[in-house]
């Protein structure tokens, strides 16, 4: 807003070795970015292309760091994530110059770099897995998970696939050796046996080359399962319906094919590796449900994740009761030496504003959404965001003859809406997913500049946050006293103290803030255009408008100038 005419930090050191707690970050799904060459498909001199709008700039968006989703070479059976060689560029992203120029450009704007790591499975075009399969006594057959039919032909256990629901088995047959290979996702996927003390090794070596690049950082995919049952018993029978998660379990019903404690060891030798550098991190992908198992991945003593992604705002319903338990649980179980994050949307699941919109309702979804803006970027934790979300992209619709993502994820990863022309400034040749038609009226040129918008919302947001030491490493307290469909909380460290106060209904509500003990409230911001900052707030309580979310300084502090 520009009452805080604050400067955005720009340089590395502006925030140093605490960058991943307590900057902002944003993911980009380098297909959907920016194409730079004509081919339909995004890459990495497109993402350079487009630095300015993360950071570096006036009117850039004010981001700290990229997670940035694979881009090695890949036969593309799950668009990267099916990786044939963890120390090189897929020739549709570029190559590795552009590689070091994208990182030495995003480190002049004050912007980390995280790739990701992919070190559950590999692509089965993999050379390691084609020595592994070429015969039963390859060196490298050890390398991968192999296991002998049981008597009746049938696959060695009962593990499924995490793809199609996970109603298909685990286990491929490979006719010629006369075994079956182990895949958590598509056969085109087959699982690294983390046993294997050579398999450690060379990811030992694929993380040096990274860092000795400069990255600052990785997100691990599917950390979680890294390890599993070396005896490769049967899951027990859940009783679960197809698709339907797992919640929590006890350890005699553990499953046995995730979770296995073996991948705090491999996640400790991660970090071991991190810390020999410096100001790096890995954030992991820990898709366990319960969130008491989930903390378990910060490790005992700090030392295996230093971030372990929290999902359960992009499982929770549209409902103040449930964010408030599902932070507050969250801010319990953590260990005190770890660090909260939170993110709304990524490029495996719908986009918020379309899960918000009831019925469709897309207005409705995006007013939904600047609320959740406010919550993601005031919480004690560090923000993720997926790219799009900063002017409000719905998920673009996909029709049958273009669906390509065996997952049913395409909706999540159509091109960035850049500007209103037809192919929203993402490309000038045939983009891989339809452009939304959307972009006519919802992209970042259009909203640069209206303060009305979602990308002014974000920017006064982060902003605000950058600027204020309470937001960005303070307390976290819910109000005990807030109606139903309000989640309200300060934020606060010496000083300096926010109130937040987030109205989920549609209609107004009320909030007493006697409990607070203060007079002086002065609203910073409101999700509500139509409020302007800095009115003074009188009396107990505060009006809040439906799905109006404020942020407030509450008086003994003054805002941040
Ligand atoms: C992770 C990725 C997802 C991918 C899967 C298999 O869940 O986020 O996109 O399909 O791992 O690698």
């Amino acid at each position: 807003m520009p009452r805080y005419p604050v400067s955005v930090p720009r340089s590395l050191d502006d925030l140093g070795a605490d960058w991943w707690r307590e900057g902002v970050l944003y993911q980009i799904y380098p297909r959907s970015f920016q194409d730079s060459n004509g081919d339909g498909v995004g890459d990495l001199r497109g993402i350079i292309n487009r630095l300015d709008h993360l950071n570096g700039c006036d009117d850039s968006l004010g981001i700290d760091g990229i997670w940035i989703s694979p881009f090695y070479p890949s036969p593309m059976a799950d668009f990267g994530y099916d990786v044939a060689d963890y120390v090189a560029v897929d020739p549709v992203f570029g190559n590795l110059a552009d590689f070091d120029d994208l990182v030495a450009a995003a480190h002049d704007r004050g912007i980390r770099v995280i790739v990701d790591l992919v070190p559950n499975h590999t692509s089965d075009r993999h050379p390691w897995f084609l020595e592994s399969r070429a015969k039963r006594t390859n060196p490298k057959r050890d390398w991968y998970v192999w296991a002998d039919p049981k008597p009746d032909g049938s696959p060695p256990n009962n593990w499924r696939s995490s793809f199609v629901r996970r109603q298909v088995s685990a286990w491929t047959f490979d006719e010629p050796t006369g075994q079956y290979y182990l895949h958590s996702f598509l056969p085109e996927q087959p699982d690294l046996n983390w046993w294997n003390e050579d398999v450690r090794r060379a990811f030992d070596d694929i993380l040096r080359f990274w860092l000795d690049r400069g990255v600052d950082g990785f997100r691990i995919d599917v950390a979680h399962r890294l390890a599993r049952d070396p005896e490769l018993r049967d899951n027990p029978d859940f009783g679960l319906a197809p698709g339907e998660p797992l919640r929590s379990w006890t350890d005699e019903q553990a499953p046995r094919d995730e979770d296995w404690p073996e991948i705090h060891a491999i996640l400790r030798r991660f970090r071991g590796i991190l810390d020999e550098y410096e100001a790096r991190m890995a954030i992991g992908e820990v898709w366990i449900l319960d969130p008491r198992r989930m903390v378990g991945y910060y490790g005992q003593n700090d030392d295996e994740l230093n971030l372990a992604f929290n999902f359960a705002f992009l499982r929770a319903p549209w409902s103040a009761e449930a964010f408030r338990a599902e932070t507050e649980l969250f801010e319990s179980l953590l260990p005190d030496s770890a660090w909260p994050d939170y993110t709304l949307s990524n490029h495996d699941n719908p986009r918020h504003v379309s899960r918000y919109a009831p019925e469709g309702d897309l207005e409705r979804g995006r007013r939904r959404a600047r609320l959740a803006a406010l919550m993601l970027l005031t919480l004690r934790g560090t923000p993720f965001l997926y790219q799009g979300e900063e002017i409000g992209m719905a998920d673009g619709p996909v029709p049958p003859d273009r669906v390509v993502d065996v997952a049913g994820r395409d909706p999540a990863r159509t091109p960035m809406q850049w500007d209103a022309s037809p192919r929203g400034g993402f490309t000038t040749g045939d983009p891989w997913l339809p452009i939304n038609r959307e972009t006519a009226t919802v992209n970042v040129a259009a909203q640069r500049g209206d303060r009305t918008s979602m990308f002014e919302l974000y920017r006064s947001l982060i902003r605000i946050r950058k600027a204020s030491p309470a937001l960005r490493r303070g307390s976290f307290r819910s109000l005990a006293d807030s109606p139903p469909h309000v989640f309200a909380y300060t934020r606060a460290i010496d000083s300096e103290c926010w109130l937040i106060a987030l109205n989920f209904a549609d209609n107004p509500r009320r909030v007493s803030i006697a409990e607070l003990g203060r007079d002086r409230l002065q609203v910073g911001l409101s999700t509500d255009p139509a409020r302007s900052p800095g009115d003074v707030l009188d009396g107990d309580a505060i009006d809040l408008g439906p799905n109006e979310g404020l942020l407030i300084s509450v008086a003994g502090s003054s805002p941040p100038s």
